[in-house]
């Protein structure tokens, strides 16, 4: 795809197929997030990447709003330094939306679906993906093809319209 048609393509999957997705496909969304701008480039990010089944399964009970985790070929768990104040908070927040983003566009380039989920068990996060006390797992992304209609640029979206969103010059 042209990067404009992967943006358009972009949608929220909760519905997997089967199909496993390639190492290398794997390893390029990771990248992408891996070069996403971070304020003074802190990089406030380490991705643990799960494919097993089992353990996608139990990952899914970390947030009520997760169970599409469990049918994901994989996910990418997003897991963040344990902020020290709220300006920290708040930049490390918009960085790992960032790096969010340029992996969903970069899955959706390949043609493969993912959708974010929060998180609410920090205990059960940290006893299934063991990351250290200093870090906190920040959200979830499930990738793999979707299981309805192959990614294709959306025409309608559930959006505000541009005109209500753009301001030009002034408010
Ligand atoms: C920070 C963030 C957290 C989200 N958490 C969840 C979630 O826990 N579960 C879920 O099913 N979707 C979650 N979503 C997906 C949004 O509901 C979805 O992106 C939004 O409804 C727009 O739909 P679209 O992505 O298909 O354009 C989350 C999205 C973002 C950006």
């Amino acid at each position: 795809m042209q990067t404009w048609d992967a943006v358009r393509a972009r949608r929220n999957v909760r519905d997997f197929s089967d199909r496993a997705i390639p190492d290398a496909d794997l390893d390029r969304i990771l990248d992408a997030g891996r070069r996403a701008p971070s304020a003074r480039n802190t990089q406030p990010w380490d991705f643990v990447v799960v494919t097993d089944r089992e353990r996608l399964i139990a990952l899914s009970h970390v947030w009520r709003g997760a169970g599409h985790i469990a049918r994901s070929a994989a996910t990418i768990a997003i897991v963040a330094p344990v902020p020290t104040d709220d300006r920290q908070a708040g930049l490390n927040q918009f960085d790992l939306g960032q790096a969010s983003m340029v992996m969903a566009v970069t899955a959706a380039d390949l043609g493969i679906g993912s959708g974010h989920a929060a998180v609410g068990d920090q205990q059960l996060a940290q006893s299934l993906l063991g990351f250290p006390n200093t870090h906190f797992l920040a959200y979830l992304l499930a990738l793999g093809y979707p299981a309805d209609q192959p990614l294709k640029p959306l025409t309608q979206m559930d959006r505000r319209s541009f005109g209500d969103v753009v301001h030009r010059d002034h408010w």
